[in-house]
């Protein structure tokens, strides 16, 4: 009878920490699916204005989700660092691994990825369908990558420069490329071949020399691939790259659209499919980068994460 008490308060006083709706939910085996998260460039994991902010407003509006803020490193400053200067393809297949041994994703998870981590997390759509990613989000993703570097996100302006002299100067050196995260989704339009034969990142996911038939089909296997544009966005050069528009080839200041790209036209990474059947959406923020209000947060991006 104690026992019984004692394990009755103890339901009593977990359960007034734990929102009966996600009691509700456990007991019927409709949790809501985890969330992964991707912090962008000079950012952790767990940074309370930032990553951690958003980790919270989430577990807030969906009680009982698993959030996993991923950490690329051992330490918040190894995180920051390594948004820098650890190869991204090493970084996607830490990824990968994290979240094939994570138990509480393997019924699948949904994925929001912000500025860089948003290619970074199609990056691990493509290439590790297991576990399934159900919805990808990405916020003021580079997909088209960058031609220009105006300025880095906090404190880190000397590095900044730094790293703008390195990609100016040779960004598809194999030594930079190997090295520097952003030259690895540098892309010149006025060098669209040296891009094409160079980039160990970003022209491989977006399939530049040849078709990775995985790629496609991991890609396609999105219930719903959402593209998060900042209309003033004074970081990502060009914005349209956001939502994979680019440079026109051999210039730097007319754009093309999505449908308008070689991607999408000749189907290279099912996208055109993926449109057609209504699986793309494109969203967009009057703001710059990253810079979006709780509320638009809340009506716009809580209902894919339920
Ligand atoms: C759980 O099941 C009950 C009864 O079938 C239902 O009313 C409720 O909406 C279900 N889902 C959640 C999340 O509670
Ligand atoms: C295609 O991608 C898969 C997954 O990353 C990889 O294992 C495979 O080697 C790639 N194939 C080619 C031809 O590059
Ligand atoms: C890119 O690779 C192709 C095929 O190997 C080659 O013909 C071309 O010259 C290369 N271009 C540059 C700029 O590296």
């Amino acid at each position: 009878m104690a026992a019984l008490l004692v394990l009755v308060a103890a339901l009593l006083v977990a359960s007034s920490r734990f929102p009966v709706s996600a009691w509700r939910a456990a007991a019927n085996g409709t949790a809501p699916p985890p969330l992964v998260i991707w912090h962008g460039m000079g950012d952790s994991c767990c940074n309370p204005l930032s990553m951690g902010f958003i980790k919270k407003l989430v577990e807030q509006k969906i009680p009982g989700i698993y959030v996993l803020s991923l950490e690329i490193g051992s330490s918040i400053t190894e995180d920051m660092k390594n948004s820098f200067f650890m190869n991204v393809n090493d970084q996607v297949k830490l990824v990968c691994d994290v979240l094939s041994k994570d138990e509480k994703l393997q019924k699948g998870y949904n994925a929001m990825g912000f500025s860089q981590g948003g290619q970074f997390l199609r990056a691990v759509a493509q290439r590790c369908p297991s576990p399934a990613m159900f919805n990808l989000i990405t916020f003021g993703g580079q997909h088209q990558g960058v031609y220009g570097l105006p300025h880095c996100p906090g404190e880190s302006s000397h590095i900044c420069d730094w790293i703008r002299n390195m990609l100016n100067t040779g960004a598809y050196r194999s030594a930079v490329q190997d090295h520097l995260v952003q030259a690895e989704y540098w892309h010149d339009s006025l060098n669209e071949d040296l891009y094409r034969n160079k980039s160990i990142f970003l022209a491989d996911i977006n399939q530049e020399r040849a078709i990775n038939q995985s790629y496609k089909d991991n890609l396609m296997k999105l219930k719903k691939f959402i593209m998060v544009k900042f209309l003033q966005d004074s970081m990502v050069d060009p914005v349209d790259s956001e939502w994979f528009g680019f440079y026109k080839v051999g210039q730097a200041k007319e754009t093309y659209t999505l449908k308008e790209s070689v991607l999408y036209k000749e189907d290279r990474l099912g996208l055109k499919t993926m449109d057609k059947a209504g699986k793309l959406q494109f969203l967009t923020v009057d703001g710059d980068h990253l810079q979006f209000s709780e509320e638009w947060f809340i009506t716009n991006i809580i209902p894919y994460l339920k």
